[in-house]
C-alpha cells in the first residue's frame, strides 16, 4: 500500500464516523480544523486518531469513561513519546445524574529499592564512565547539562500506573469491558498511522540528541528500532506499524491488566528495566496500587466551581492558590485598561504560586502538604496584598518561607452529562528511551520528577524541596493539571494541558481567558500564552511581538523576558446549553471528534 493510499484510507474511514465536521455552531471552519462542535459526545485530543477511538465508543452506546480509555490506548499508539502503558496519570470525572466526582491517581510510583540519594550515586559513577563532558542541555536555561540518570534509562523508570488506572476506573463507572474499549488501540497498532508533524519533529529532536550522545543511543536501541524509524528521520505521512504493541493490548484484552502486573508482559517490562541498568521488579508491579483522591474544589467569582487534581499534583494547588490571588481584582476591567498590568498580576500571582510548589509540595501520603493553607482565602488575599503594580518583587518575597515533550491531555463528554478530565504522561518525550522491546511498551522517566538530586533542578527547570524526596512506594510531584469548572453547579468547561511546569500555567491562561474575559474557546486555545514558575526567574512569553505594548509594559515592569521555550499544548471542551465544543490545541496537531 503506498503512503497515498494509506492516507486516502484512513479519510474515508474518518469521515464516515465524524456526523458534525469540525467548526463552530455546526458551521464546518476550514480555517480552525481543531475545533468540533457537537450534541451528543466530544473528545478533544492531541492526535485525530486518538480523538477517533474516543468517538467510536460513545457511538456505540459506550460513556465518557468508556471513551476515555479508548480515546487513552489509542494515544499510548499514536503518541508514544507522551504518554502510554509504560507511565500514569490523573483522570477526574464528573457523573451528569448525581454530580459525583471522582478522582483517579494512577501516578507512577518509586520502585521498593529506590533511595534517596540514588540519583547523586548513579550520577558519580555514570561520570566515571563517561566524564562530565558529552552531555545534554535540559529545555530549561537554568538546568544543569547532564545526562542524568533519573532521565534516561531503567533507573529513571516508576513503577508504571496506567493500565491499573484504567481497569480501576472502567471497573467503577465504565459500562463496556476492557476488550471493546481497546479494540481501536488494537487495529491502530495493527494498521499502523500516518505520522504528522508534531511526531516528526520530536522524532527529530530524539534522533539529534541520540547522534551527540553515545550512551542515550545504547539506552535507546529499541526506541530507534521500534518507534523511529530505525535511526532514518521520518516525513509526516510515513505509516508507523506497532505489531508487538498491538499482541500487548491483545493479550490485554484477553486476560486483562493481571497480565501486566503479574504476568508475561510484566516480566519484559522489568527484564527490560534491569537489563537497562533499573531496579524495578515484578513485586514493584504486583504490588501496585492507584489511589482514589478527594478533588480539591474551589469557588472563583461566587458562580464558579472548579474541580481540581490534588496531590501528588501540584497543578491543581497551584491553579487554585493563582486564581485565589487574582480574585483580589477587577482583573477583567483591569485588562481593558491596560492589558499588560493584567499579565503582570497573573505572573505575580504565578510566581507566589511556584514559589510554595518548590518549598511545600510532595505526595501527601508521604510529607506534609499544608493544601487548605496554601489554598485558602485569606492566604490568597495576603499574597495579593504584597504584589505592586509597577515592579516586580526579590525572588525571596515570593509564596511563604519553607518549614522543598511528554505528557498528553484529553477531555470526553457524553449525552448523559458525564465529563472526563484527564492528564497522562511517561514525562519527557519518549520517556526513559527504554522500551521493553518485545511489548513494544515505552517506559517513563518519571523518577526525574521528583527532588532526584538536591540542589538541582530537574528537566523542567524546577528546583523542589525535600518533601518531594524519593521514597519507596512515593508518587513524584506532578504539574497535570486535569481540570473541570462548575458554573452554578453545572460543568462548563473540562480542561488540561501537557508540557511539564507549563501545563499549569497554560491550563490557569485558558480558563481566564473563558471564565473571566468572555473569550470563545477557539480563541483562549490558539491565543499566545506566558510561562513563569519563580525559578528561573524569566518570563517566558511565545507568540507575543517583542516590540508589542504587552512586552514592553511587562519589562518596564521589572520582568526578565524570554522567547525560548517551548509552549503548552491545551486540550478543552466546553458545554454551553446543549452544545459541546471540542477544542485540540493546534500546536501539537490534535483533532477533535464529536457528534
Ligand atoms: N511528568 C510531568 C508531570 O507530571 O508534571
Amino acid at each position: 500500500m503506498t503512503r497515498r493510499q494509506f492516507l486516502c484510507g484512513w479519510a474515508l474511514v474518518l469521515s464516515s464516523l465524524v456526523l458534525v465536521p469540525p467548526g463552530r455552531a455546526g458551521v464546518p471552519d476550514e480555517s480552525r480544523p481543531w475545533i468540533a462542535v457537537g450534541r451528543q459526545g466530544m473528545v478533544a485530543s492531541d492526535s485525530m486518531y486518538a480523538s477517533q477511538a474516543g468517538l467510536e465508543i460513545l457511538r456505540a452506546g459506550g460513556n465518557a469513561i468508556d471513551a476515555a480509555t479508548a480515546t487513552s490506548f489509542a494515544l499510548a499508539v499514536t503518541r508514544p513519546y507522551s504518554m502510554g502503558l509504560g507511565g500514569g496519570g490523573f483522570m477526574l470525572v464528573r457523573l451528569g445524574q448525581t454530580g459525583e466526582v471522582f478522582v483517579l491517581d494512577y501516578r507512577e510510583c518509586a520502585p521498593r529499592a529506590a533511595t534517596a540519594d540514588m540519583f547523586v550515586k548513579a550520577r558519580e559513577k555514570l561520570a566515571q564512565r563517561t566524564g562530565p563532558e558529552g552531555q545534554e542541555r535540559t529545555s530549561a536555561p537554568s538546568a544543569p547539562a547532564v545526562p542524568a540518570p533519573s532521565r534516561y534509562g531503567g533507573l529513571a523508570v516508576g513503577v508504571p500506573g496506567h493500565i491499573a488506572g484504567h481497569a480501576a476506573m472502567l471497573e467503577r463507572l465504565g459500562t463496556r469491558s476492557f476488550r471493546e474499549v481497546l479494540a481501536p488501540a488494537v487495529r491502530l497498532a495493527e494498521q499502523g498511522f500516518a505520522v504528522d508533524e508534531h511526531y516528526c519533529s520530536i522524532a527529530r529532536d530524539s534522533l539529534a540528541k541520540m547522534r551527540d550522545q553515545p550512551e542515550l543511543r545504547r539506552i535507546g536501541q529499541g526506541l530507534l528500532k521500534r518507534l523511529l524509524f530505525d535511526g532514518k528521520a521520518p516525513a509526516p505521512g510515513d505509516v508507523l506499524r506497532q505489531p508487538e504493541l498491538a499482541d500487548t493490548l491483545r493479550q490485554l484484552q484477553r486476560e486483562g491488566p493481571s497480565a501486566f502486573y503479574r504476568g508475561t508482559i510484566g516480566q519484559t517490562v522489568v527484564e527490560a528495566v534491569q537489563s537497562a541498568g533499573g531496579i524495578l521488579t515484578t513485586e514493584d508491579l504486583s504490588t501496585y496500587r492507584p489511589v482514589w483522591r478527594t478533588p480539591l474544589r474551589i469557588r472563583y467569582r461566587e458562580r464558579y466551581e472548579l474541580l481540581l487534581m490534588p496531590p501528588p499534583s501540584s497543578g491543581g494547588i497551584c491553579v487554585a492558590e493563582t486564581l485565589n490571588i487574582l480574585e483580589n481584582w477587577d482583573l477583567a476591567a483591569v485588562r481593558r485598561r491596560d492589558p499588560s498590568l493584567a499579565a503582570h498580576l497573573t505572573v505575580e500571582a504565578l510566581k507566589h504560586a511556584f514559589a510554595d510548589r518548590a518549598r511545600h509540595l510532595g505526595d501527601a501520603d508521604f510529607a506534609p502538604v499544608p493544601v487548605a493553607q496554601l489554598t485558602s482565602k485569606a492566604y490568597a488575599k495576603e499574597l495579593a496584598g504584597r504584589i505592586r503594580d509597577t515592579a516586580v518583587s526579590p525572588a525571596a518575597a515570593y509564596g511563604s518561607p519553607p518549614d522543598d515533550s511528554g505528557t498528553s491531555h484529553f477531555c470526553v463528554a457524553d449525552r448523559w452529562g458525564n465529563v472526563v478530565s484527564c492528564t497522562e504522561t511517561i514525562n519527557t518525550g519518549f520517556g526513559s528511551l527504554v522500551v521493553a522491546e518485545p511489548a513494544g511498551i515505552v517506559l517513563n522517566n518519571e523518577m526525574d520528577d521528583f527532588t532526584a538530586e538536591p540542589g538541582k533542578p530537574n528537566a523542567f527547570g524546577l528546583s523542589q524541596s525535600d518533601h518531594n524526596a524519593v521514597v519507596p512506594g512515593k508518587r513524584p510531584l506532578s504539574c497535570m493539571t486535569p481540570t473541570i469548572v462548575l458554573r452554578d453547579g453545572r460543568p462548563v468547561l473540562a480542561v488540561g494541558a501537557s508540557g511539564g511546569p507549563i501545563i499549569i500555567t497554560a491550563t490557569l491562561q485558558v480558563i481566564l481567558a473563558v471564565v473571566e474575559y468572555g473569550q470563545p474557546l477557539a480563541d483562549a486555545i490558539e491565543g499566545p500564552r506566558f510561562h513563569h514558575q519563580w525559578d528561573p526567574n524569566i518570563l517566558y512569553y511565545n507568540q507575543f511581538p517583542a516590540d508589542g505594548p504587552l512586552v514592553r509594559g511587562l519589562k518596564a515592569r521589572g520582568h526578565e523576558l524570554s522567547d525560548r521555550r517551548r509552549e503548552a499544548v491545551v486540550q478543552a471542551l466546553q458545554i454551553e446549553d446543549d452544545t459541546l465544543t471540542g477544542a485540540s490545541d493546534p500546536r501539537k496537531g490534535g483533532r477533535p471528534a464529536g457528534y
